[in-house]
């Protein structure tokens, strides 16, 4: 699927055009509607089961993959079984919408593709796939400061990207950098904090994964025994650009992906602190964001700096092994913080755990990996055609819970999984609430 015309994904059948078509047959899916080639991807985890077979083992091994044992990971991810949906029904459903605002903008879902570094190198030109997708389905894709394509080529595909960067160390950098993605039109900013030092990825040293690339008779095996990739992405991509670089790290061009001796940048983000992010609340115009806030006291810290909304989350699992799950901080930050825009993520894959996500606070969350899967199977196709999934669930789950809008999800929509506390329905609601 990485070479050739890509045939348009489905829309109906997977309720992405009309997540509420007003007639009752909200996410009715027939796999006839669905084209040939996609008919092994009914969920999202089937991305990854179809991106192992097509990536070279480093690179799967790479976006796959968590630090050291996967705790963070895996907690992330089960933390959604914590909470069960307690559905309402006769409850006018009719017309369901997946519409969601997020920062003074209107986008048709509540989720959006988290930053990926080095996306061009698992499917061809992956950012700009990404970008594609996401500005058809009017939902926020964020460029990642470690991707391999210049910024202003993404932002020229999609003006609505955000970007995220990590604070590159000296004020003139900094600027520099700023300037650059202010000048490339970006509006939104992410400034990712949870990297204060590199992680610990055993998975990538047992895999052979290095960033930059080592070449290595290793390296060119895992490759060659994965044909789709060598030539639909690697081949296809050197012969048409050359090696790909780290585009947006700086304000200048970074270090190429592959190369025998060069090292790569990681230190020297150690000696942050809040006093460097209100020096980017003064020199960034735009909405600024803040990925990877995990604990209330940080929540707070950083909108007292000026941050204009938080994301949740813990990286996917690949930065600190044995975290707390967003999941399970996120009521806390939402008591703590009432009223400012809370992204979350880490581990989503079910339209039901980004419907549980927004009824315990969040307004919106983000997914990383099935849409890496995705660009990296069929570029921008295969993208929308896992957007069109995801946003079937979510219009599917909204409706099977006696809801219309995501923002008439709350608590009160989800009770703890296991025995539900006596008394906890004692107050009877008032009569005809469910009938206005
Ligand atoms: C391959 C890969 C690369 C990532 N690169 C970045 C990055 O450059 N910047 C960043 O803030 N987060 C990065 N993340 C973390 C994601 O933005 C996001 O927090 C995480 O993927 C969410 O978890 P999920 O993949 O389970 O949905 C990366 C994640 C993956 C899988």
């Amino acid at each position: 699927m990485n070479s050739g015309a890509q045939p348009a994904p489905p829309q109906a059948s997977t309720g992405s055009t009309a997540a509420g078509d007003g007639d009752g047959r909200i996410g009715r899916r027939s796999v006839a509607a669905i084209p040939r080639h996609f008919r092994h991807l009914l969920a999202l985890d089937d991305f990854e089961r179809a991106a192992r077979r097509r990536l070279p083992r480093p690179l799967f091994g790479y976006v796959s993959g968590g630090v050291e044992e996967e705790r963070s990971m895996r907690t992330a991810a089960t933390a959604y079984d914590d909470h069960v949906f307690l559905p309402r029904y006769f409850a006018g459903v009719a017309g369901v919408s997946t519409a969601t605002s997020l920062l003074g903008e209107e986008w048709d879902a509540p989720f959006g593709i988290a930053p990926m570094g080095l996306c061009a190198l698992m499917g061809y030109r992956g950012d700009l796939a990404l970008a594609s997708a996401a500005r058809d389905a009017r939902i926020p894709m964020i460029v990642s400061g470690s991707s391999l394509i210049p910024l202003e080529e993404i932002m020229a595909e999609n003006p609505r990207a955000w970007f995220q960067a990590y604070i590159p160390t000296g004020a003139d950098r900094l600027r520099a950098l700023l300037d650059r993605a202010r000048a490339a039109g970006v509006e939104t900013l992410v400034v990712t904090v949870d990297s204060p030092v590199g992680s610990n990825r055993e998975n990538n040293m047992r895999s052979g994964f290095s960033s930059p690339l080592r070449p290595s008779l290793r390296l060119a095996w895992d490759g060659a025994v994965r044909p789709r990739w060598l030539f639909g992405t690697f081949l296809r991509t050197l012969w048409r650009h050359g090696i790909p670089h780290f585009e947006n790290l700086y304000a200048e061009r970074g270090i190429p992906i592959i190369s025998r001796s060069v090292q790569r940048e990681f230190g020297g983000r150690a000696h942050f602190a809040w006093e460097h992010f209100s020096e980017i609340r003064r020199l960034w115009p735009g909405r600024l964001v803040v990925k990877g806030i995990l604990h209330p006291n940080d929540a707070r810290r950083a909108v007292a700096s000026g941050a204009d909304a938080l994301v949740i989350s813990n990286h996917g699992g690949r930065q600190l092994d044995g975290t707390v799950a967003p999941l399970h901080v996120l009521p806390h930050i939402r008591a703590a913080l009432p009223d400012v825009p809370l992204i979350l993520d880490s581990g989503i894959r079910r339209g039901t755990q980004v419907v549980k996500a927004l009824a315990l606070g969040a307004d919106f969350v983000l997914l990383g990996r099935p849409f890496n899967y995705a660009a990296t199977l069929g570029q921008a196709p295969c993208v929308s055609y896992a957007i069109s999934i995801l946003r079937g669930e979510v219009a599917r789950t909204l409706a099977q819970i006696g809801l219309r809008r995501t923002d008439e999800l709350s608590p009160d929509n989800l009770v703890p999984r296991g025995p539900i506390a006596p008394g906890t329905f004692a107050e009877p609601e008032a009569p005809d609430a469910q009938c206005e």
